[in-house]
């Protein structure tokens, strides 16, 4: 009889310590997925804003995983493109740019992004920006002008 109260208590220091650890282990996946979930949320709700140029939108998605438009938000792989129309490239305090792109001496007009988009590696051969371009005109039209729309200062 003992024995089986001994056996007894003994599941139940067994059944309550996993009890009260569980919470803890909920907790820390808690944790771990809201730190994952959060600078996602962040970075779509920011980077991409409205417009009525919904050709120019769709394909500014291809550029928004690594490019913030809006001014005061970081830079995330490439810089952010908040004002660049008219200035010289490679110009954003706080991005480590290419010699390549710094050195071209490019100054940002609707001739040269349109270079750039066609084939950013042919346009400015050692660039850090891994994409491969957007090669119909009429894509590049809608995306000039969502750029233009949306970088403004
Ligand atoms: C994979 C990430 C990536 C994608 C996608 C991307 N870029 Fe970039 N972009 C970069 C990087 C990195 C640089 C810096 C290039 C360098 O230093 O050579 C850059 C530079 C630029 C610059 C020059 C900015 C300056 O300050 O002179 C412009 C303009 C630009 N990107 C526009 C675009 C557009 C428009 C798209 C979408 C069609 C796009 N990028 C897609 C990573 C990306």
């Amino acid at each position: 009889m003992r024995r089986i109260v001994t056996l007894l208590s003994l599941c139940l220091a067994l059944v309550s310590s996993s009890c009260g650890e569980k919470p803890k282990k909920e907790e820390n996946t808690f944790e771990i997925k809201n730190e994952v979930k959060k600078p996602v949320a962040e970075a779509t709700a920011a980077t991409i804003p409205q417009s009525e140029n919904k050709l120019g939108r769709r394909v500014f998605l291809l550029c928004a995983a690594c490019h913030n438009v809006v001014k005061g938000e970081p830079h995330k792989v490439g810089p952010n493109l908040n004002g660049f129309f008219g200035k010289r490239a490679g110009m954003k305090e706080g991005f480590v740019y290419s010699e390549a792109l710094k050195n071209k001496g490019i100054v940002w007009s609707e001739k040269t992004i349109r270079e750039w988009l066609e084939n950013p590696a042919s346009y400015v051969p050692g660039t850090k920006m891994a994409f491969v371009g957007v090669k119909k005109k009429e894509q590049q039209d809608a995306l000039i002008a969502y750029l233009k729309e949306v970088t403004k200062e």
